[in-house]
């Protein structure tokens, strides 16, 4: 048993700690028990490891840890999360992070080279982190991986702007079979052939130019690996090695301290552990911290005394068996895949059924990084209802050993483990005996099994009659309320009846193998239990390069790129923070609709770290601020009006102690009657003032009155929110100059103008005296257009009024839950045609819901009617708009603008010229094989009863400008210095689009200078006044034209001397003109002509031209589940003479699979009707771990994209066309090839009428639409899955 361990003996051992970060010894001094590794890498000032969603869910944080396993001799490299890693957890470690890889300096990795020749990074943000997977990934493998095996390890990262595809041809190279391939001599490539990025091998790809120059693929970076067990994969001799000191270090135990009195414990030994348990009984015992670390951060859980079990010995063993695997604790889940994989090839199949199918559910399991710190027995002990392994552990059988304190061990079946939700029996787990059993289910607040199905099945011959009359008993066993937590409630019912038929077939299979499962069930039913296979994704890009000068036209990579794959690019959290610095924390309302009573904030202001607190009577300006309309209070004064709202501020010493003081406000409430859908708004005529809307063309009334209709249909669609989810939260960073004479600010937003102009109006100081500067973002798309610029004003107030810096960054919870998102719609519609598909008329009424601010719900609303008619000629069209009033947080722009909810003259009068959509159109059908594609998806769906494949094919047409007229303006500074080289500063942000490589190629061509001659440092307000937001996709167009506007009047005042002399450079020529005193820097303006739209009338041209477009998709959908599989898309774009077709092809390829998040995978789920398990008005699906965007393995599987040749675009800069926005819509296409396969599979039980499909189409949708026998049971004919709009 031992003895207890005193204190002191604890203590004792806590000589310095240490830490090897990127090959430096750094010694971990006490008191730092609080941090995340994240926070402590970012204080010593590596920001390259960035911080995206705090849990775990995003990839943005990882890095890698290696450590020396004494037991196999071997270093063990590893990709973890910092932001979920507790410091002291590394202790005795060695971590690299992206710093450590390679840096512009000394030269790049050629992970880091290929990722960013590769068009890889695009706003950059997630890049370090993709960079660190892979890199551990190559570190830890042998043999070079598959290609399968990288995509699964880059599971865990989750990028938002490229669609993965150019990550994945990024790093295909490193899954080399062939090496011959790879180097010149052996590979009998001709000069002009190279190793393709995009596809590892060779091809010809720098070749389709039509100028002079080639692009060069970058075959020649890859050098054999080799490999040393110690150090892993050596890619060049600057690889960082393995710490020697490390090799022979020992563990100790470890007892330090952290902030509020944390205690962290690092027994060795499990007699330790038990020790310190009986000191401390309510002490927290944790292995990976990715559930323990979700509950301090997010769920402000409080556990005073930690205790790392990670490194005791007897919780780690793993002991095979001849009956089964003993499995201690604290083995990680990553440690288990190998053991079983390893059980599974050794023993006969029959044996290790079980391992297979944890060993499948494994693959599904979080990501790699998760994989491998999480434990199992921390999965266990959570409990969690939704455990992707506990009911494994159920239907195998397996025991629970549990030691109390004083070591009594006792044995407890799995199925008898669980007590309730997230409630366990518990200290200790070290054994799981498998053994397979073929009944569970999880389908309450805790895993339990379904027992009376279980009693039925027992001593039943497996014939189709027990089927039956199991399902008949399964559907009673169900325990499922109307408004159990996690909704979906009948979805989730009929899931479990397939999932029992998918059982049924596959045991039916296994039993009596191929052909007898014929006789008891057709062919076709196979399809149920078909395994799937999740193929590499294969992306294809063809365009022409049409040079125009030095470099527009030219493929050239972002200009940022290699900044960004070495974690040198600086975001606004990385710019260090001046002395006296403060952090805020906002003071938010918990009710959707109240009157505020009372607000005590006595316990804040005695808070540790508390430097100031800030209501609406502090506010020293106008509190009342809005884009177009002042209607939101900076803080609410007496009503709040959604949950989110900012009440005030509080600022501290730190951000958690920050948000520590700010918990502590406490604001009593009168709650008031709220608005919590579109209908209710309807219903309770609640709208935003002014915002009643029409356009018409013809007469809708009398056409439907004619006769000349075939049919008339009526009916309504539902389109969902969506979550912006750029990577990098709102961040803004702002300090006073001269005692607060000026207010200086350096922020995360796509309008610096707008936070120049809502902090001097906070403040009551004038705009001459606010200078907002942006030098990057990561990522935007829309949400960082007016929400951010309110949050600047909310840091100025404390940043003003104590004359101190003031940081304010929003947690992704926060972000998610507070800023707002694209607006959900509702249309009412009705719609005539004939027999032949001609739509004669559309009667359209639309809401969108604005939320409790009016911020840009109008134009949102107004380009919607716009673009309802997509591209079909509609005679007769009458579109009705209204911005609905609720008690949510303010909606606001998204990519798309309204357009995606959503050859002559258009509906508002503006006359189509030069469309080319008919050539697109025609294209698309020959290249993607419209019919011969249908033909196989028909014989597929023949011979395939429970999966189901669709197609579709979509046009895009969408108009380019702001719609407010006045927007459509844009100025540049363009200065030429001496040495040749041009620093240009716009009014546009870059934010990962490739604005400032566009219009740099711009400046470059105007000068004919290399394109590396060319600087674009930031945008600033002080440089270009008055600038719009960088949003409607014009942003090339207009900043491109006012460089080229400045370029050119620099141009014509060197004009006289570049005549006169030759010079044998530009630098030369410059220096000339200097000596000369002529004028080398110029401002340059650009208003968009002919344009202007007069809603009185409903008449005019709102847009300068149109962006056309056409996707074919083909989907495959798993008919008993909902799940589903893009198996390929084709897209074709007309961008005229594309500025910089790589750029381009990666806004296409990103906005598509945004788009095909919105489509098919994003939900927000809001507390409303819908949703009573959400208190109301709160965001339940506030982080990654809720809120799904694609992820790697929702990537088409063939991805091809092609700009349409030789169509230039004369109006705009050098023929080119916008490209931001108009592609997102097109993944329409996968929504309805979805639609086209619930189509098939509805056929299979008769049900062959019209259906209603709601946006997004998740598998609950999908599922619950194949109406089948075992959705009937729960569900009416005219059932609609439950959705927030
Ligand atoms: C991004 C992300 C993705 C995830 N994905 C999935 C998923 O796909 N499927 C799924 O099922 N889960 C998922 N999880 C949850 C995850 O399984 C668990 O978080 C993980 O297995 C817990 O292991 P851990 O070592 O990190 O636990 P810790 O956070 O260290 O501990 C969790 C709990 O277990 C207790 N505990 C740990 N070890 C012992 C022990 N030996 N004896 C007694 N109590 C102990 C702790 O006290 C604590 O209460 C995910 C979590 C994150 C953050
Ligand atoms: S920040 Fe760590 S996973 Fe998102
Ligand atoms: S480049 Fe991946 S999130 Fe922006």
């Amino acid at each position: 048993m031992g003895s207890l361990m005193t204190e002191n003996e604890m203590d004792s051992e806590t000589k310095e700690p240490i830490l090897y970060v990127n090959g430096v010894r750094r010694v971990l001094p006490d008191g730092l028990a609080h941090l995340t590794l994240l926070e402590y890498l970012r204080d010593i000032g590596l920001t390259g490891t960035k911080l995206g969603c705090g849990e775990g869910g995003c990839g943005a944080c990882t890095v890698m840890v290696s450590y020396f396993d004494q037991n196999s001799k071997k270093c063990v490299h590893l990709a973890i999360n910092a932001c979920l890693a507790p410091l002291y957890s590394l202790e005795g470690m060695h971590i690299i992070t992206v710093e450590g890889v390679g840096n512009r300096r000394y030269g790049l990795h050629p992970i880091q080279e290929s990722l960013a020749q590769s068009h890889g990074s695009q706003c950059g943000f997630c890049t370090p982190g993709f960079i660190m997977s892979m890199y551990a990934l190559l570190r830890s493998s042998q043999k070079p991986p598959t290609k399968e095996d990288i995509e699964e390890n880059l599971a865990g990262n989750l990028c938002r702007c490229t669609g993965y595809r150019p990550i994945v041809d990024a790093f295909r190279v490193f899954a080399r079979t062939n090496d011959a391939l790879y180097t010149n001599e052996s590979s009998g490539l001709s000069n002009s052939e190279f190793v393709c990025p995009s596809t590892g091998k060779p091809c010809s790809c720098g070749l389709n130019i039509k100028d002079d120059k080639k692009t060069t693929c970058n075959g020649d970076i890859m050098k054999p690996i080799s490999y040393n067990a110690i150090d892993g994969a050596a890619y060049t001799d600057k690889e960082l090695i393995f710490p020697p000191e490390l090799l022979l270090r020992k563990l100790t135990n470890l007892c330090l301290n952290g902030s509020n009195g944390l205690k962290w414990y690092r027994p060795l030994k499990l007699q330790h552990v038990l020790d310190i348990k009986a000191r401390y009984p309510d002490a927290k015992l944790v292995v990976g911290n990715t559930e323990v670390g979700i509950e301090t951060r997010l769920k402000n859980f409080h556990y005073p005394v930690l205790i790392h079990v990670a490194h005791v010995p007897e919780l780690n063993q793993i002991i095979i068996k001849d009956d089964g695997l003993e499995i201690g604790a604290a083995v990680k889940l990553s440690e288990i895949v190998k053991v079983l994989k390893t059980v599974s090839d050794q023993r006969a199949p029959f044996q290790t059924s079980s391992c297979r199918s944890i060993l499948e559910q494994l693959k599904w399991f979080a990501g790699a990084q998760i994989r491998n710190v999480a434990s199992i027995g921390g999965n266990i002990c959570t409990a969690s209802p939704i455990s992707d392994l506990n009911p494994l552990w159920m239907a195998t059988r397996a025991k629970f050993q549990i030691s109390d304190c004083k070591g009594n061990i006792r044995t407890c079946a799995a199925e008898k483990f669980f007590l309730g939700y997230r409630k366990v029996d518990l200290a200790r787990i070290i054994s799981g005996w498998f053994v397979m059993r073929p009944l569970f289910t999880g389908r309450c607040s805790y895993s339990v099994s379904a027992n009376e199905t279980k009693a039925f099945l027992m001593g039943k011959h497996w014939k189709k009659d027990v089927l039956q009359g199991a399902l008949r008993i399964l559907e009673k066993d169900i325990l499922l309320k109307e408004n159990a937590p996690g909704g979906m409630v009948e979805f989730r019912k009929s899931l479990i009846l397939s999932f029992f038929f998918k059982f049924f077939l596959w045991v039916c299979h296994q039993m009596d193998g191929l052909a007898s499962f014929e006789d008891k069930v057709p062919k076709s039913h196979l399809s149920a239990i078909k395994a799937f296979h999740h193929p590499s994704v294969i992306g294809s890009q063809d365009y022409d390069i049409v040079k125009r000068g030095s470099a527009v036209g030219a493929p050239e990579v972002h200009l940022s790129s290699r900044l960004q794959v070495t974690g040198e690019a600086e975001y606004t959290d990385d710019v260090p923070m001046p002395p006296n610095s403060l952090h805020a924390a906002l003071i938010l309302s918990k009710k959707p609709h109240a009157r505020i009573i009372a607000i005590d904030d006595v316990a804040a202001k005695s808070s540790p770290g508390f430097a100031g607190i800030f209501f609406a009577k502090n506010v020293p300006g106008d509190r009342w601020v809005g884009p177009i309309v002042a209607d939101e209070e900076l803080f609410a004064s007496e009503i709040v009006t959604c949950v989110g709202q900012v009440i005030g501020v509080v600022v501290a010493d730190t951000h958690e102690n920050a948000k520590h003081a700010a918990r502590k406000v406490h604001v009593q409430y009168e709650e008031l009657p709220a608005v919590l859908s579109i209908n209710d708004a309807i219903k309770s005529n609640s709208f935003h003032p002014n915002t009643e809307r029409c356009l018409t063309k013809g007469d809708v009334d009398l056409c439907f009155l004619s006769g000349q209709c075939d049919k008339i249909i009526e009916g309504d669609v539902r389109v969902g929110g969506q979550e912006h989810f750029y990577l990098e939260p709102n961040i803004t960073l702002i300090w006073t100059i001269d005692g607060g004479n000026e207010v200086h600010m350096i922020s995360s937003t796509q309008a610096p103008q707008k936070h120049q102009k809502y902090v001097s109006h906070v403040l009551g100081l004038l705009m001459s005296k606010v200078v907002c500067k942006t030098k990057r973002i990561g990522g935007g798309f829309g949400g960082k257009e007016t929400r951010s610029a309110f949050f600047a004003a909310v840091a100025a107030i404390p940043s003003y009024l104590l004359n101190r810096p003031v940081k304010l960054t929003l947690d992704r919870d926060i972000d998610m839950m507070v800023t707002g998102q694209r607006h959900s719609f509702l249309g009412k519609y009705k719609v005539g045609f004939t027999n032949d598909g001609k739509v004669l008329a559309l009667d359209l009424e639309i809401f969108n819901n604005g939320g409790n601010s009016l911020d840009l719900s109008l134009p949102v609303l107004e380009r919607a009617m716009f673009h309802s008619d997509n591209v079909y000629e509609i005679p007769n069209i009458r579109i009705k708009g209204k911005v609905c009033f609720t008690n949510f947080p303010s909606n606001t722009a998204f990519r798309g603008f309204g357009g995606p909810q959503e050859g002559s003259v258009l509906h508002y009068g503006q006359q189509i010229e030069h469309s080319t959509l008919e050539r697109l159109w025609n294209e698309l059908k020959t290249s993607c094989d419209f019919l011969g594609a249908r033909k196989e998806v028909e014989e597929f769906n023949l011979n395939n009863r429970w999966k189901k494949r669709g197609i579709a094919i979509i046009p895009t047409k969408f108009g380019i400008s702001f719609t407010a007229k006045f927007m459509n303006q844009a100025g540049a500074l363009v200065q030429v210095y001496t040495d040749g080289t041009v620093l240009v500063t716009h009014g546009g942000v870059e934010m990962g689009q490739g604005l400032h490589t566009k219009v740099a190629q711009v400046a470059a061509s105007c000068f004919d200078i290399p394109l590396s001659s060319v600087f674009i440092s930031e945008t600033s307000t002080d440089k270009v006044p008055n600038a719009s937001p960088t949003a409607a996709s014009a942003s090339s167009d207009i900043y491109g034209a006012a460089v080229l506007d400045a370029c050119q009047q620099i141009k014509a005042r060197m004009e006289p001397m570049a005549s006169k002399h030759s010079f044998g450079s530009f630098a030369e020529l410059a220096n000339a003109c200097y000596m000369e005193r002529i004028d080398l820097s110029a401002h340059g303006f650009y208003k968009t002509p002919d344009i202007g739209f007069d809603w009185e009338t409903g008449k005019g041209v709102p847009f300068r031209y149109f962006t056309y477009g056409a996707a074919f998709a083909e989907v495959e959908i798993d008919t008993l589940t909902g799940d589903f599989h893009t198996r390929r898309a084709d897209v074709i774009f007309d961008l005229g003479f594309s500025l910089n077709p790589a750029i381009d092809v990666g806004q296409i390829e990103g906005a598509f699979v945004q788009g095909l998040g919105w489509v098919a995978l994003e939900e927000l789920k809001w507390g409303d009707a819908a949703h009573k398990w959400v208190p109301p008005g709160c965001l339940y699906t506030c982080g990654p771990g809720t809120y799904k965007i694609p992820s790697i393995n929702d990537v088409p599987f063939k991805f091809s994209v092609s700009l349409l040749k030789d169509a230039p675009n004369d109006k705009a800069i050098h023929s080119s066309k916008a490209v931001g926005e108009p592609p997102f819509f097109l993944a329409s296409a996968v929504f309805f090839a979805i639609k086209d396969a619930i189509i098939a599979a509805r056929a299979e039980t008769n049900v062959t009428d019209w259906f209603p499909l709601d946006n997004p189409a998740t598998p609950e949708r999908i599922r619950m639409a194949c109406i089948d026998e075992f959705t009937k049971p729960f569900i009416d004919s005219d059932y609609r899955p439950k959705l927030s709009v």
